[in-house]
């Protein structure tokens, strides 16, 4: 069993793996940290294909109270038609649309509500921009627990759809994400709700930092130059660096600080980019977030001053897209690798295309591309702009005219 404690962020105070997540003596978030047995390559080969391979750099105690759906171990993709299109050799898709919920979610979310199960809470919920919902709900079907959802009204309609379908209870609220959140950290502080992005936030970005092993077993234990990575609350980023340095610190990968980290936003949400772009390490918020990519629109981004030390640290970028660039680019990963994105994984396309325009990135770096959640539950903006099929007579002389 790996022996684990919470460490503050800022001030570095420890304390037991308890159900608390800010320090008591600053306020500052509180991260998991691990005394690791020894580990090799060979410790997963052979194991299970989902992110529980990795059992023992994860914080849940006891393997009896692991609440899986068997999300992970998702495909790292050679993009070899999209890296000919953009002029990169060595560019890969990390596809995490295919996870059981269709989006990187079910990582933190499998994580969280199995550590609410060690904790011995009744109830679990989460804030959500749309993915965490159907992960968090699914994980607490799955697990036996009620499960309380509170999301902006105005989410795509499959997300809702998916979350009410595996029994959630769904708080539509009449206003942004962050009304969202503040809503359910006051309701899961004062309920003993576990809240898997609040009130356990600490052990739900451990599941995020699969995304960094995944990809760094796939690769045979390499390390990759440039990671493009979509942002919302920063949570993710933060984690998946979180990860590459695990792994070097128990000898499976080498020197990890080459690495650049980039950063991608949607125009009309990006206060991350913005405070990179201004040199600032502060992050001013965004009141209302406009854009296509739903899923991104967190305007006070609770990783965002973490994510623009991580920039610093990882010689990283920050980058935004445009609405009509997102959609290019998920026409463009659909028609290179047969991959449908939802737009967030439009922002990470579209946003690797502009690092290689501005020469960022060199032709023949090892490029991973995260694209993290799936087409099929954000078909509203596309649908705006694909020719609507002609509705034609069962007729072969005519449907033949039409096919050249
Ligand atoms: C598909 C998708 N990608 C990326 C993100 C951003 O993750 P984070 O909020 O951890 O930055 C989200 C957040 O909801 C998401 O749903
Ligand atoms: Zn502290």
């Amino acid at each position: 069993m790996t022996k684990t404690s919470l460490q503050c962020r800022e001030c570095k105070k420890e304390y037991e793996s308890t159900f608390k997540y800010i320090c008591d003596e600053c306020f500052g978030p509180l991260d998991v940290k691990y005394e690791f047995p020894p580990i090799t390559k060979n410790t997963f080969t052979n194991r299970e294909h989902t992110y529980w391979r990795y059992f023992e750099l994860l914080p849940i105690q006891n393997k009896s109270n692991i609440i899986s759906i068997n999300a992970g171990m998702t495909p790292l993709v050679k993009a070899e038609k999209l890296g000919e299109k953009l002029g990169l050799n060595n560019l890969y898709i990390k596809n995490d649309s295919v996870n059981p919920t269709f989006s990187f979610k079910d990582r933190p979310a499998g994580i969280a509500v199995s550590k609410a199960k060690e904790f011995g809470l009744s109830a679990v919920g989460c804030a959500s921009t749309g993915n965490l919902a159907s992960a968090t709900a699914a994980h607490a079907a799955k697990g036996g627990f009620p499960c309380y959802v509170f999301a902006p009204s105005d989410i795509e309609h499959a997300k809702i759809a998916q979350a009410l379908a595996y029994g959630s209870k769904f708080i539509a609220v009449d206003g942004t994400y962050d009304d969202a959140n503040r809503i359910a950290a006051q309701i899961g502080d004062s309920k003993g709700i576990g809240i898997v992005n609040i009130n356990l936030r600490s052990y739900y970005v451990e599941g995020s930092k699969t995304l960094a092993y995944e990809v760094a077993e796939q690769l045979d234990w390499q390390v990759p130059d440039h990671l493009v990575v979509p942002v919302g609350s920063g949570a993710m980023l933060n984690a998946i660096c979180k990860g590459f340095e695990e792994l070097q610190n128990v000898s499976l990968l080498g020197d990890v600080s080459k690495m650049h980290m980039i950063a991608a936003q949607p125009h009309g949400c990006a206060p991350i980019v913005d405070a990179f772009k201004l040199g600032s390490s502060d992050v001013i918020p965004v009141e209302n977030p406009d854009t296509i990519a739903k899923s991104l629109a967190i305007g006070d981004p609770g990783d965002g001053r973490y994510v623009l030390k991580r920039l610093k640290q990882y010689n990283g970028f920050a980058e935004e897209s445009n609405n009509r660039e997102i959609l290019d680019a998920i026409l463009l990963l659909a028609r290179t690798e047969g991959i449908f994105t939802e737009p967030a994984g439009g922002v990470s396309v579209a946003v690797l295309k502009k690092m290689i325009d501005d020469g960022k990135i060199d032709k023949n770096d090892t490029t991973i591309c995260y694209v993290t959640g799936n087409g099929l539950k954000a078909t509203e903006a596309l649908m705006e702009v694909l020719p609507k099929p002609e509705v034609m007579q069962a007729d072969v002389a005519k449907i033949s005219a039409v096919v050249k």
